[in-house]
């Protein structure tokens, strides 16, 4: 099968790496990728938010098969565009993923499936949004309605900063402050049937301890040992399957992937939010655990044919990726730095990888940054202990100018 996966970042690195060792691919496409992508995969310039040029793109190509990355294509409709020629696609349509491109509607829908999740107000008003305030007491939680690559999310004690927030917002979601670890479970469903993968959890904060200010995650472990045996279960019937549920009974079924963030609270497992997409750099831990080939399975979802999968291998093992960001991330981050020591990653450790994310090839040939998040570094072992020390030793190799990242991810979960 012919495979065009759109999107360049870390997430498309791991979903073209995983693609390039399926033998039913036979020839592996990504527009518009990065420099690490490259490696695996044949690179198309494209828009990626241009349903009609990704849906041309396909088409010229000869694609039997189209997985779309990002949350931003997807709110765009470029799903609908790709199948509209009559090409399968993975992703859900522009309305179903109004689950993700949307919190308002996002908590519609989970209040009519009975899904657990924060109490929350929707405010448009300078006067709703301090009547939301005041109900609900500090920490406060204020969301941007709309898609903010993972910036629209302010929690803070300071009430005159979860003001300003949300004042600056339009329409904003403002809700209860959620206490307990976080965790990310993914599930690929053909918008009938729900198939969970492995739960992750992420590090949202910009440094060690959890302090800074929130990024798009800085690195990601899998699988989780101290969760619940019971969770994945739980979570499926209590969250993944009743949303799906209704937003079929809706007439806007949700075929992709389902990204459920939760938190486990006190009084039970609640919905953080919901994503319609893989998540990163969650995806890298838990596509490098799954054994299962990974084109048979999205494409099934992409078709209607999940109710006849067969049940999905996973490694017993663990793994570890911890992101590498450039000078100034979350803030406007500093490119066009060169990065070293990719070549001894690949030479040197058989257990570790480096996926790109914000990268491009100079004129000169080099690879310098080009994002804010720039690498991440994943490896694997037989536990969490080993991953982490295989992924940090990888990290140690690798130089970026003015770079950072965290030295804690997955310690507390490996006992240290
Ligand atoms: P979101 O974009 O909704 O995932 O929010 C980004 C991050 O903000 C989450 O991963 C949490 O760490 C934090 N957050 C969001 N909503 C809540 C909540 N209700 N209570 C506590 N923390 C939250
Ligand atoms: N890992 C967070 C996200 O993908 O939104």
């Amino acid at each position: 099968m012919k495979v065009l996966v759109i999107g360049g970042g870390a997430r498309e690195h791991a979903l073209c790496r995983s693609l390039s060792l399926d033998p039913d691919v036979t020839s592996l496409h990504c527009a518009p990728g990065n420099a690490g992508i490259a490696e695996v995969a044949e690179l198309h310039p494209v828009d990626a938010l241009d349903g009609a040029a990704v849906a041309g793109l396909a088409a010229d190509l000869g694609a039997d098969f189209v997985i779309v990355g990002p949350e931003a294509p997807l709110v765009a409709g470029v799903a609908d565009a790709v199948r509209d020629r009559g090409i399968d696609c993975f992703g859900p349509t522009r309305e179903a993923a109004a689950l993700e491109g949307s919190k308002a509607f996002a908590k519609d829908v989970m209040a009519a499936a009975g899904v657990p999740t924060a109490r929350a107000y929707v405010c448009t008003t300078p006067e709703e949004i301090d009547t939301a305030l005041d109900a609900f007491g500090a920490p406060y939680v204020v969301k941007d309605d709309g898609l903010a690559a993972g910036k629209g999310v302010v929690v803070t004690e300071d009430l005159a900063a979860a003001r300003e927030h949300a004042l600056s917002c339009g329409r904003v979601v403002i809700e209860e402050y959620l206490d307990g670890p976080e965790v990310s479970l993914f599930a690929v469903t053909d918008g009938d049937t729900v198939i969970p993968l492995q739960p992750a959890q992420d590090f949202k904060r910009a440094l060690d301890a959890g302090e800074g200010p929130n990024t798009g995650g800085m690195g990601a472990y899998s699988p989780l040992p101290w969760a619940d045996p019971k969770l994945v279960d739980e979570v499926t019937r209590t969250v993944l399957q009743p949303t799906v549920d209704e937003l079929r009974r809706r007439g806007t079924p949700f075929a992709g992937l389902l990204y459920a963030g939760l938190a486990i609270t006190s009084r039970g497992v609640r919905v953080i939010e919901f994503n319609a997409r893989f998540g990163d750099p969650e995806t890298q831990v838990v596509l490098a655990r799954l054994k299962t080939p990974l084109a048979g399975l999205l494409r099934a979802a992409a078709t209607g044919q999940l109710a006849a999968f067969p049940e999905l291998r996973w490694s017993d093992g663990a793994a570890v990726t911890v992101v590498i960001a450039s000078y100034n991330y979350p803030d406007t981050p500093r490119t066009g730095d060169p990065i070293t020591g990719l070549a001894d990653v690949a030479e040197k450790d058989s257990h570790a990888y480096v996926l790109h994310a914000g990268t491009r090839l100079a004129d000169d040939g080099r690879v310098v940054s080009a994002g804010g998040r720039v690498l991440s570094v994943t490896a694997t072992g037989p536990d969490l202990g080993k991953a982490r020390d295989r992924a940090y030793r990888a990290l140690d190799r690798i130089t970026l100018d003015g770079g950072h990242h965290r030295t804690d991810i997955a310690a507390r979960a490996a006992g240290l």
